[in-house]
């Protein structure tokens, strides 16, 4: 695991753009993984705009959406495909068949799991996962407690996770199930990214990065992922402890 703590927020996203490049440039038909959420926003604001000047080409890559609601579609303003698409896939030269997203609207959602639990595996893994982190240490909808060995599944949601997410929607939202892909995906993934921002991160950024391993908290797996990479700004970081891993960059 390798953390880089980056001054500000827009540097952190700059950044987590430039390994989205780097990755394109090494394979330009990569699997890529983006979350939803707050956190991201920025990065893909850089690589609409590195996709406008010509630096990087979504031509040839696929994407695989991490999680979804269950029970809403990209109608639905605050869903993860809705921020998806208006943050990022409306605004690339990119083809549908390039994007793949839960349907979680499914009844059968095993065989929406396996579906793309198959198509990840059909392209010999992810290439590249970044997620952000959840205040209660979630990646994707991997609520605490779950086993750091699942593929995609269907997730009960935590209580700080339907709380939380009401910041996604315009008015008070039931939010009880999602769908993810697993903790296995990021443990599989060629490169791992984590990418976390501000000061109500810190305490859980600690907890997951230099506490104690346990699905208690989902995003402590990080520990074991030698190919994570840990990308966050200085708020973000503000309650780690030193440590050699962690590099700070002064832009
Ligand atoms: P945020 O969400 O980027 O909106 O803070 C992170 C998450 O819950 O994974």
């Amino acid at each position: 695991m390798k953390i880089s703590i980056y001054n500000n927020y827009e540097e952190m996203s700059t950044a987590a753009a430039d390994l989205v490049v780097a990755q394109l440039a090494a394979k330009p038909t990569s699997l890529l993984c983006f979350p939803s959420g707050e956190t991201p926003t920025g990065m893909l604001k850089q690589l609409v705009q590195y996709a406008g000047e010509g630096k990087t080409d979504f031509s040839f890559c696929y994407f695989v959406g991490l999680d979804e609601w269950l029970g809403m579609n990209e109608n639905k303003e605050g869903s993860c495909k809705h921020y998806m698409y208006t943050h990022f896939f409306d605004l690339i030269a990119i083809r549908p068949e390039q994007i793949v997203f839960f349907d979680a609207l499914t009844t059968a959602v095993d065989q929406e799991c396996a579906r793309i639990n198959d198509f990840i595996s059909g392209h010999q893994g992810l290439d590249l996962m970044i997620v952000g982190i959840g205040m209660n240490g979630h990646l994707g909808l991997n609520e605490p407690g779950t086993d750091f060995d699942t593929y995609a599944h269907r997730s009960a949601l935590d209580q700080v996770t339907v709380n939380v997410g009401q910041k996604y929607f315009k008015n008070n939202t039931v939010l009880k199930e999602g769908i993810t892909l697993g903790l296995r995906h990021l443990k599989e993934a060629k490169q791992a990214v984590l990418i976390a921002s501000g000061t109500k991160k810190a305490p859980i950024v600690a907890a997951a990065l230099q506490g104690e391993v346990s699905t208690d908290v989902p995003a402590s797996i990080l520990q074991d992922i030698p190919q994570a990479y840990i990308l966050m700004d200085q708020a973000a970081a503000s309650a780690l402890k030193e440590s050699p891993a962690i590099q700070r960059i002064d832009v």
